[in-house]
């Protein structure tokens, strides 16, 4: 027979060296049957445990290094003004969605989280570093998989509306001065600023926080969206703003150089990316025929088919089925804010519960530490 060194197997063949762990035989002497385990130690449904560091930059407004095993990132905010009159046509700002809604408003979030994306207030970037992967060799052009976290963030931030729109806006009005020059110059613009009901004389919007979030991975061992989406809730979570305000004279923001007037970010609930994938064994041609018969008694699924939790990168070769939930718990019961499943057909609903079950539990543990 052939035999290989363990390293050589699990790079020729990721699936059956997973196969070939999972459904290892165990001592049979023991009456109790243990669980299966994967190559990496852990237990099908075992995830690697956060670590977090925030501020370690000193030039960021807020910052954390987040580790899950050997996937590591970096996330450091930067808070940038734009100026209101950059922007051609802005979105309705909170307090008129708030004037819209009627007397007793409750804000619209799916309008303000409009005027947010709109504005692009949200601007996250991901990069690679070197040597974070063999993959990722020195010199190569930016990764699909760099560009595919990014837009995966982005579409997170939007769609659990983490961020509110209010405390991005910086509010002021134009000296009387200023305004009559305005008036003399551009009568077409001062209709159109009627038109978006900042009459003058009245409060309008003068700037906006534009949210920079800059992450970059150290080194990357599978699930680098959970990694990765930790770091950005770490790293919101310590952001502070300095005070800012708008100055007629000066025809500027000016911002307070004084840390203790500076006031930091609020977040909407605390949602948590927790992935999955399902190993499907009988997908794959097989290498090993010793374990053939330990297949259906052994796997969580039943009939060879496994859902592991955390997957590190040899795992994630492996699993052809990757379900990533968005979970949040903070307002009592657990809510599915967004859901992401990607090839396979092997998760029906009894899986979808599973995953909804460990999501909570994983739910909790990322809020113990974050
Ligand atoms: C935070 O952001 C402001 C504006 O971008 C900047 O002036 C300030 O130095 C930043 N750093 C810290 C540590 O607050
Ligand atoms: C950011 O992290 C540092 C260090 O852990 C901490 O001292 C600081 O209070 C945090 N800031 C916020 C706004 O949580
Ligand atoms: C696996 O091994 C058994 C004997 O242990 C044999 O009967 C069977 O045909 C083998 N299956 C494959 C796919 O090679």
């Amino acid at each position: 027979a052939l035999s290989l060194p363990a390293p050589i197997f699990a790079a020729l063949a990721p699936s059956s060296f997973l196969l070939a762990h999972l459904t290892q035989p165990q001592s049979s002497t023991k009456k109790r049957k243990r669980p299966s385990v994967r190559p990496n130690g852990r237990l099908a449904t075992e995830s690697r445990v956060p670590v977090i560091n925030t501020n370690s930059l000193a030039h960021a407004n807020g910052s954390a290094v987040v580790r899950l095993g050997d996937t590591a990132v970096v996330a450091g905010i930067k808070g940038e003004l734009l100026y209101a009159k950059d922007i051609p046509n802005p979105p309705p700002s909170s307090k008129r969605l708030r004037e819209v809604g009627g007397s007793a408003p409750p804000l619209d979030e799916d309008d303000e989280a409009k005027s947010l994306a709109e504005l692009g207030l949200l601007v996250p970037n991901v990069e690679l570093s070197t040597g974070s992967h063999p993959a990722h060799l020195p010199g190569t052009a930016p990764t699909a998989l760099a560009q595919t976290l990014a837009e995966r963030l982005l579409e997170t931030l939007q769609e659990t509306r983490l961020v509110s729109l209010d405390q991005l806006e910086i509010w002021g009005s134009r000296s009387t001065m200023a305004r009559d020059e305005e008036e003399m110059d551009v009568d077409a613009s001062e209709e159109q600023r009627d038109d978006d009901g900042d009459e003058t004389g009245k409060e309008s919007i003068m700037a906006y926080w534009a949210i920079y979030i800059d992450i970059l991975f150290i080194s990357l061992d599978g699930n680098a969206f959970d990694a990765a989406w930790g770091a950005v809730m770490a790293a919101l979570k310590n952001t502070t703003l300095p005070h800012a305000w708008w100055d007629e004279e000066r025809e500027m923001i000016l911002c307070d150089a004084d840390l203790e007037r500076s006031r930091s970010l609020t977040l909407r609930g605390l949602p948590v990316s927790v992935s999955f994938g399902i190993f499907d064994s009988t997908a794959e041609p097989r290498m090993t025929n010793s374990t053939a018969g330990a297949d259906a008694a052994e796997a969580n699924l039943g009939s060879g088919r496994w859902l592991l939790t955390d997957l590190d990168d040899s795992e994630e070769t492996a699993c052809k089925e990757s379900i990533s939930a968005v979970v949040d718990g903070a307002s009592g019961a657990l809510q599915l804010r967004k859901l992401q499943k990607v090839g396979g057909g092997v998760a029906d609903l009894a899986v979808m519960e599973e995953v909804l079950k460990l999501a909570e539990q994983r739910w909790k543990e990322w809020k113990r530490i974050l």
